[in-house]
């Protein structure tokens, strides 16, 4: 009789389309299923564990099964799963919405929730258009956006709008609205270019184009997707007071940098900046349940208030906006990072993890270590020394992870970087055995 472990991945294989996945390569691989998650770890179908060193896509911020995030959940649980959101509100959305403002920088003040984080940035885009437009007279011009190069945002048609990662989006252009780009501010220590510097780009595009430009979007102190491409300091302030001089909005993309993976609770504290809209979403949960904020300040809220007939309601919703269950599990997350001092104990093994990944600089195919808080993106490539990239049909960024997997870590690489993003809660013990493990993986796939 076939095992359990075994119908269960012929059934994948037979039934299930997965994301981001070359689907004829992964008919022929096999995979974990994963069935059960502890701290830190998880279990597959097979019993066999993993160390979660992407948070499960980077979301979990305390580890698998918190007890105080289950009972937040299970409480929950026994009232009501869901209630709608448009026309009706509960408790934990009201609370939530409340901590959530406390919490972020000063000057936001609404809660605008949604399921992702790719929702939360449509929403934003929404917002930002729509205030302009219900502005009136010359503001009616301001239509477009501004985007840096590499930048992800998500997946949805208006997400892919301001992307800037020519794999993941550039076969969709036809569909898309046409967004003005700025280059990214990383500088790889191999590019000997005279690529234009990207604060002047903006001035100089700002100052022909502002009456024309809705708002600016932006992932601050790192653009992840494009493989952790940390931003110079001082890069995100000067960006927040050109935005103010040429009255553009300022969106910030927070979806994957929030709730403490730089190591301050938002990525934007760092620089002081307040934007005019912050989209949240992965680590709000806790990385539990899926759910996303768009916020923003009073005056964009009250630039929609009118008098009915007018027609300035903000024409957007989700069916599980607000979803209690995930309202509850977001509740609790930030109980956890109050009660538990996580942003003070995360800081050590910040400077853990720097110290540790310094020895894989030795590797000989290591080209590039960038870190962000807990962010990590490693860059490996055919020929460090000159520069010189491996070829996306060599696959190495998939080849070390199968050999992390093979050495129980659980990791996902973006093309030739191998990302890094262990939760916060991760122990110091294993946060020395992930990077150990990195080591020998990038050296078995590489050598
Ligand atoms: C900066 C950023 N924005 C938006 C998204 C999209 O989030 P979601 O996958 O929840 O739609 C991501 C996902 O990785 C992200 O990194």
């Amino acid at each position: 009789m076939a095992s359990r472990s075994h119908r269960l991945r012929q059934d994948d294989k037979r039934y299930v389309w997965h994301p981001f996945t070359q689907m004829q390569d992964w008919l022929r691989e096999r995979h974990p299923i994963i069935e059960r998650g502890e701290g830190s770890s998880l279990i597959d179908v097979d019993g066999r564990r993993y160390l979660d060193g992407v948070s499960s896509l980077w979301v979990t911020v305390h580890g698998h099964r918190k007890p105080a995030i289950d009972r937040a959940i299970r409480a929950q649980l026994a009232k009501i799963a869901h209630t709608t959101f448009l026309g009706l509100s509960h408790p934990l959305a009201i609370e939530l919405a409340k901590a959530l403002v406390r919490i972020a920088p000063d000057g936001l003040a609404k809660v605008f929730y949604s399921d992702n984080g790719a929702t939360a940035v449509e929403i934003a885009l929404k917002m930002a258009f729509q205030y302009w437009q219900q502005q009136g007279g010359r503001c009616l011009r301001k239509t477009r956006f501004i985007a840096l190069d590499e930048s992800y945002h998500g997946d949805t048609l208006g997400a892919v709008s301001v992307g800037g990662i020519d794999l993941f989006h550039r076969l969709y252009r036809p569909l898309l609205f046409p967004t003005w780009r700025i280059p990214s501010p990383y500088r790889s220590p191999w590019d000997r270019s005279r690529r234009p510097d990207s604060l002047e780009r903006l001035e100089s595009l700002l100052r022909r184009r502002h009456d024309q430009v809705a708002g600016l979007i932006i992932e601050p102190l790192v653009q992840a997707a494009a493989g952790m491409l940390p931003s110079p300091p001082g890069f995100l302030k000067s960006i927040r007071s050109l935005c103010s001089q040429y009255n553009v909005l300022l969106i910030l993309d927070e979806v994957a940098t929030g709730f403490g993976r730089t190591g301050t609770m938002f990525a934007c504290e760092q620089e002081g900046v307040t934007p005019d809209l912050l989209c949240l979403a992965k680590g709000i949960t806790g990385g539990y349940l899926p759910l996303a904020a768009t916020l923003t300040t009073q005056e964009i809220f009250d630039g929609f208030c009118a008098p009915y007939g007018e027609k300035k309601t903000f024409f957007h919703g989700h069916t599980y906006t607000a979803n209690p269950l995930a309202c509850a599990a977001a509740l609790a997350n930030l109980h956890c990072f109050e009660r538990e001092r996580t942003l003070d104990r995360v800081r050590p093994k910040i400077a853990q993890l720097r110290r540790e990944l310094e020895s894989l600089r030795s590797l000989s195919h290591v080209g590039d270590i960038r870190q962000v808080g807990f962010m990590v993106g490693i860059e490996l490539m055919r020929d460090a020394a000159r520069g010189e990239p491996y070829p996306y049909e060599a696959k190495i960024g998939m080849r070390t992870i199968l050999e992390a997997r093979r050495r129980g870590l659980i990791i996902r690489p973006l093309g030739n970087v191998i990302v890094l993003m262990p939760p916060l809660s991760i122990s110091s013990r294993d946060l020395s055995r992930m990077v150990r493990i990195v080591a020998d993986s990038i050296s078995a796939a590489t050598e």
